[in-house]
């Protein structure tokens, strides 16, 4: 069972997030841009669109397209990444767009495309949610209509301790470790799951835990995110 007094490697408590940072309107050239950081994990969206989709068959009629990339620069961690796509730069471009188009009505655009482009400068685990954080608030200043935000949070588990916002070194012995187990989590503004990965094993009872930490954990992403929003409309 989890451990309240446990104190991980970095110094937080379990429930603990890396200090975080937000700020919306950080890429003049596209229609709406923001950045979020965990610690050392920096992310910046950057939202193109909605714009006439080509080509002209891949238009839906019925409603708009959401295309997500997700890119981790080379430099972003000590081994240099090779540029360009890689099976799990797709994977994470995919879950993004699942975790972000439940709350976007983009039924609103027919025929149309919304690029959404994230790129990770630095990268110290937990990058998914961190992009999909930024992602959100990118949108919402391009003025892309949603019924909410989303924020995304991941809890690992370190043997039998759950731990919220996994750190690189945590990332590194849940990859090494037996029953390693990391969930990214995304939720709605009114507490609803958008997304949720299961990379290990946990008991159901756990995950009932792991779940609740998350969503304590997403409602203080919420507020930063909300901030952060309401800064770039020089509103206080
Ligand atoms: O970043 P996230 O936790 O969402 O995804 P992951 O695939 O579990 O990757 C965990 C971490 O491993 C990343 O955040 C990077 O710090 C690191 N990583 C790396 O160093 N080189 C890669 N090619 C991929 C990931």
């Amino acid at each position: 069972m989890t451990n309240k007094e446990f104190i991980r490697d970095d110094g937080r408590k379990f429930d603990e997030i890396r200090p975080m940072k937000a700020k919306v309107g950080v890429v003049d050239n596209a229609d709406g841009s923001a950045m979020f950081q965990f610690g050392k994990t920096i992310a910046i969206a950057a939202v193109y669109g909605p714009k006439k989709m080509h080509p002209q068959h891949a238009q839906n009629p019925k409603k708009g397209t959401l295309r997500c990339a997700y890119n981790m620069l080379s430099f972003s961690v000590e081994d240099r990444i090779r540029p360009g796509p890689s099976r799990r730069s797709t994977e994470i471009s995919k879950i993004t767009q699942w975790a972000l188009e439940p709350v976007l009505m983009i039924d609103q655009f027919p025929n149309q495309v919304i690029d959404v482009h994230i790129n990770i400068l630095q990268a110290s685990a937990s990058t998914r949610c961190a992009g999909i954080n930024a992602a959100i608030m990118a949108l919402a200043h391009a003025g892309i209509p949603m019924k909410n935000i989303v924020s995304s949070i991941s809890v690992g588990k370190i043997d039998k301790q759950l731990v919220v916002d996994v750190n690189k070194y945590e990332d590194s012995i849940f990859d090494e470790g037996e029953g390693a187990t990391d969930i990214p989590f995304t939720f709605t503004g009114d507490g609803k799951i958008s997304h949720l990965q299961l990379d290990g094993k946990i008991s159901p009872e756990q995950f009932k835990e792991a779940l609740e930490l998350a969503k304590n954990g997403a409602k203080k992403i919420y507020e930063v995110q909300k901030k952060a929003l309401k800064e770039s409309l020089g509103e206080k």
